[in-house]
């Protein structure tokens, strides 16, 4: 067999892991899939190059290799900052209210699948198998195909699919599903958006679906499409829990909380994630709760995220403002009730913070799976576990139904679970830990890496 090429937007090489927290869960992902593959990883540096550029970097580093070029200022606007984060992140996570739709981003979009395309062909061999990730590179697929490439290649989305009847106000849409019919395999988070899927192939394409298999044939061409919930690395994430960063982050938290429970939700600054809500949850609590108070302080960690994307600055600036509101109303000289903290933690630190608070809330309005609801149970102290909160709009509500499920949107839903979670009983918090703990440790990132992997090596190709 040939080696694996992985191809995604973003490539985080491993000395950049720290920041993991304010990644999001591919970059992770993939770090540990490609330590365990012979491979190359290929996708933009980050970086923003004066005028079209097309020379690769490569770099080697603990056994991952990297390639990387540079996007100039408009294929940055165009492609990542208009058509992928204004217009597909927003309608994937159901927000068709804030889904943007311009002519010229879409063609910036196509024009950097393409550039990917050209600077990617050259590193193919002929058993290589290649992997694309996520929403910025849906018709990579077929631009490899159009090139030539008769290789088995795959893609995995991390984000929701919507359903059909959102999907189809993307104008353009069948042209963009045509595209994914390139692939050998489409991996999806939760059966959930795999079914989205298929029924659009179905009902929109007149493509021949099969929904036991998942295989979607049409002109000749046949696709599989299946779910593979992703899952933390938890050898890693333990060996981070180990370390003196952890325990010192840990104690830090503890030592300024002194009596009052912690509660912490860990996100990137992102509208789907739901924190307004969530902050509107929390005033709730001590509106109906006002002698607790002094029971709990809230931590919110939010490190800013596509700074140049309007929506994440009305989001920021939101936020602010509700954080604000509650604790000037709610403050004491001695005591304020909403940490809100606009950077990101090592993923040692994040542990320690984990594993000190009793509560761990993850509220998304949709979410792909969301993995900070399995780091925050991987953290916990099995004899003396947090509670887990999370919606129920989040994939990882599917694995993980022992969590305290909430409907985000509810303001009362969300106070009475923290009031749930605040007095739960320790024999209680140990029977929903154990209930969960064997699908976030087993079900893993590398546990997901294989089945991906060995799906796309058994699967026929069509070429
Ligand atoms: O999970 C979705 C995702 O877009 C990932 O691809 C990425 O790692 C993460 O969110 C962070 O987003 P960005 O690369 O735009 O900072």
């Amino acid at each position: 067999m040939g080696k694996l090429i992985v191809v995604s937007n973003r490539v985080a090489v491993p000395k950049a892991r720290g920041a993991a927290g304010a990644q999001g869960g591919l970059a992770g992902a993939l770090n540990s899939a490609l330590r365990d593959y012979k491979g190359i990883w290929f996708g933009w540096s980050g970086a923003e190059s004066d005028d079209e550029n097309d020379e690769i970097s490569t770099q080697s580093h603990e056994g991952v290799t990297t390639a990387t070029i540079d996007l100039s200022h408009r294929d940055i606007d165009e492609y990542y900052n208009g058509y992928a984060n204004a217009t597909l992140w927003p309608l994937f996570h159901f927000r068709l209210d804030l889904t943007e739709y311009e002519r010229e981003t879409g063609k910036g979009y196509e024009r950097v699948n393409e550039r990917f395309a050209d600077s990617v062909t050259p590193l193919i061999e002929e058993d290589d198998l290649v992997w694309v990730h996520d929403y910025h590179l849906i018709p990579l697929g077929e631009r490899l195909r159009s090139r030539g490439l008769k290789n088995r290649i795959g893609f995995f989305l991390h984000i929701p699919w919507p359903p059909t009847r959102l999907f189809v106000s993307l104008p353009y849409h069948e042209r963009l599903v045509r595209t994914m019919l390139h692939y050998d395999l489409v991996g999806f988070q939760t059966v959930e958006w795999r079914e989205s899927f298929l029924h659009y192939c179905s009902e929109e394409l007149g493509a021949e679906v099969n929904e036991e298999t998942g295989s979607v044939t049409l002109d000749g061409r046949t696709t599989i499409a299946k779910a593979y919930p992703i899952g933390i690395d938890w050898d890693h994430f333990q060996a981070e829990g180990e370390t003196g960063e952890a325990r010192q982050a840990g104690q830090r938290l503890l030592s300024s909380t002194r009596r009052r429970t912690a509660m912490i939700g860990v996100d990137r600054l992102d509208y789907s994630k739901g924190l307004p809500e969530r902050l509107d949850g929390i005033g709730r609590f001590f509106d109906q709760f006002p002698e607790r108070v002094r029971d709990l302080v809230f931590i919110q960690i939010a490190p800013p995220s596509r700074e140049d994307v309007e929506s994440y600055k009305q989001i920021r600036a939101e936020l602010e403002q509700k954080a604000g509101q509650i604790n000037g109303a709610r403050s004491e000289v001695d005591m304020v009730p909403i940490r809100y903290v606009n950077r990101g933690y090592s993923h040692a630190e994040l542990f320690g913070f984990f594993r000190a608070a009793k509560i761990g809330l993850v509220t998304p309005l949709r979410d792909g799976m969301n993995l900070v609801a399995k780091e925050y149970v991987a953290a916990q102290d099995p004899l003396d576990p947090g509670v887990l909160i999370l919606s129920q709009f989040a994939g990882a509500a599917l694995q993980m139904p022992e969590s305290l499920i909430v409907n985000p949107h509810s303001p009362d839903d969300m106070a009475y679970a923290i009031r749930t979670a605040l007095d739960m009983p320790l024999a209680e918090r140990q029977r929903r830990y154990e209930a969960t703990i064997d699908t976030v440790r087993d079900d893993n990132v590398q546990h997901w890496t294989k089945d991906f992997m060995a799906d796309l090596t058994s699967i026929g190709t069509s070429g």
